[in-house]
Parts: structure tokens; sequence; C-alpha cells
């Protein structure tokens, strides 16, 4: 008995997809998405800090535009302020229409480099990929599919769900496949994409906000450093802050068809290291085994303490 993870996943492109993301959109953003060049994408793997890092784009890329006071943060989910790629067609939901929308925009996916659109490369687009290390991804992903996860499924305990990661089996998996892509990708075209990990903006916000926000195209003036700008929308975005707004608190977004995920899921310990309460130390082992095995000669390395 394999538990819930194989009967929620299916294989395209050597990645293993939740059913929730069905095929025909992630067909579709591949055949369709056209980014325009100032156009942004977000892509993570699930359970990366997507929920953290919509957010601190979205308010760096349109901040000329928003009071704090004001800001459609405090009253809108990050997921409803971001597309979310893959899940456009599969709800019919309308496209944000580019020209109404202030323009340029960002967008949000969770599909590996090798299976993106054409016109993703084609364009001048700039890619931001977070990636978070494997424990907390794993941990993280556990107990979120614990609680959203369809209660017909058969259960899966966290010794067999780690088999699974370790043989690539996760969402959007094989984990290493997912980040070496886009680790790669950042070392050749580094112009195009940015490689930035979830356990660096954790200890040092100041300095990674600014590198993203260069980046982006975005870059804080000297007046705009002197207001403490950069520190507001890190202020703004903080863990505490969004997941005590009553959107984010009492809010569901879609997911799939007639399927609702309460916005607070998205908001669980927010901590570098939570993994330590949930992994033995021969499962501790087992990973630290097989990330060194996965990422020999690549150059990345993960840190996973806080
Ligand atoms: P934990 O389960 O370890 O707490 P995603 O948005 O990609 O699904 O990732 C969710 C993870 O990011 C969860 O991790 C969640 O708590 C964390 N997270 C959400 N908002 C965050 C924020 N503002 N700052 C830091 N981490 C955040």
């Amino acid at each position: 008995e394999e538990g819930w993870m194989e009967e929620y996943t299916y294989e395209y492109q050597g990645f293993w997809y939740p059913s929730a993301t069905i095929l025909e959109g992630v067909m579709w953003v591949q055949q369709n998405f056209k980014p325009r060049h100032e156009d942004i994408l977000l892509v993570t793997l699930p359970k990366s800090g997507t929920t953290w890092f919509k957010p601190l784009m979205f308010a760096v890329m349109n901040r000329t535009h928003f009071d704090l006071s004001t800001h459609p943060l405090l009253t809108t989910s990050p997921h409803d302020l971001v597309p979310f790629l893959e899940l456009y067609l599969h709800h019919k939901i309308p496209f944000p229409n580019p020209d109404t929308f202030y323009p340029p925009q960002l967008f949000q996916t969770h599909i590996p480099f090798t299976s993106l659109s054409q016109y993703v490369m084609e364009s001048q687009c700039r890619i931001v990929y977070i990636c978070r290390n494997p424990k907390d991804v794993f941990v993280s992903t556990f107990y979120f599919l614990e609680k959203v996860r369809d209660k017909k499924l058969t259960p899966l305990s966290l010794e067999k769900a780690l088999e699974l990661f370790c043989k690539g089996l996760s969402l959007y998996g094989p984990f290493w496949d997912h980040v070496l892509g886009y680790w790669k990708a950042s070392l050749e075209v580094p112009d195009r994409v940015l490689f930035l990990k979830y356990e660096d903006m954790k200890r040092d916000s100041s300095f990674h906000l600014k590198r993203l926000a260069e980046f982006m195209g975005y870059p804080f003036s000297v007046e705009e450093e002197k207001q403490g700008v950069a520190h507001d929308i890190l202020e703004l975005c903080s863990f505490e802050n969004l997941r005590n707004l009553k959107v984010n608190k009492t809010g569901n977004i879609i997911t799939s068809n007639n399927n609702q995920v309460e916005n607070h899921r998205f908001f669980r310990k927010g901590e570098v290291g939570d993994w330590k309460r949930h992994l033995t130390a021969e499962m501790e082992d087992g990973l630290n085994k097989l990330i060194e095995q996965k990422l020999a000669g690549s150059g990345l390395a993960f840190r996973d303490s806080s």
C-alpha cells in the first residue's frame, strides 16, 4: 500500500504533478503563455515560500501605485493577487487583463524549467526561482497535504512519504531535477534567471530584497532607502503580519474544480529548520547522503538550520 501520494499525482515530462493541477492546464500554459518582455515569472516548488514571495514581489513591483495603509495585500490573499498559471484554464477564471491590471505583470508557476513554454525563453521576461531546503519542503508538504487532501485517499505515513520523496515522487518532483533545472539556467543566463533561497531571505532580508528588486528591474532609489521603503515591504509581508490579516485567516482559495483550501493553511510555521521536530536522526542521515549525491558537482548547497 503506497498511500495518497501515488493516488494524488500523475507523471508528465518526467515530473510528478498533483492531480489538483490538471494536465490540460499545464499544457495550455506550455502552448499559450506568452509573457511580455517586462513581465516577471515567479517559479517555486510547492511549499518553498510561494505565499511569501508573491506578496514581496507584488509589493516591490507596484510600490508606486499603492499606499501602505490601503495596500491590496491587506485585504486580498497573495494567491488572488498573483495568478497561478497552470490553474487558470482548469477553473476558467478569466486571466487578468494585462491592459487593465497594472502592467508589467507578475505570474507564478511550478512548472519545471524544461517544460516551460518556448515563448518564455524567447521573450526577455525575467524568472525568479525560489528554492527551499528539501527537509523543510518535505515536512511542510506532508503536513499541508495531511490537512487539505481528499480524505477518501489512502493514508500515508511520514516514513513512506519520505521514501517516495527520495525516489522523486513529490509534488512537481523529483525535487532535485526541479531545483537543478533552474539552478543551471541561473548560471547560464544570470540576467534572465535569479536563483534565490528561502533561508537567505529569512536570514538577511534587506540585503536579499534589494538584490531581488534590482534583478526585477525595480531597484530602490537613494530616496527610498532613506524612507525605509524596503523595510516597510518586509514588514507588510512578514509571516506574522500576513498570517494575522482577516483575509488570510478566514478566506479560501480555489485549487481545483470543487476544491477550496483555506488561506490559513498556507501559514504554518514559516521557519527554517522545523524539520528537526519531525524527522528522526536516521531519516536525516539518509537525506543528507542523498542530497550530497544529487548535488555533487553542481555547486549548489542547502542550509537547513536557522
Ligand atoms: P511551513 O509549512 O514550513 O511553515 P508555499 O507558499 O510555497 O506553499 O509555502 C508554504 C510555506 O511557506 C509554509 O512553510 C509557510 O508557513 C511558509 N510561509 C508562508 N508565508 C510566509 C511568510 N510570509 N514568511 C515566511 N514563510 C512563509
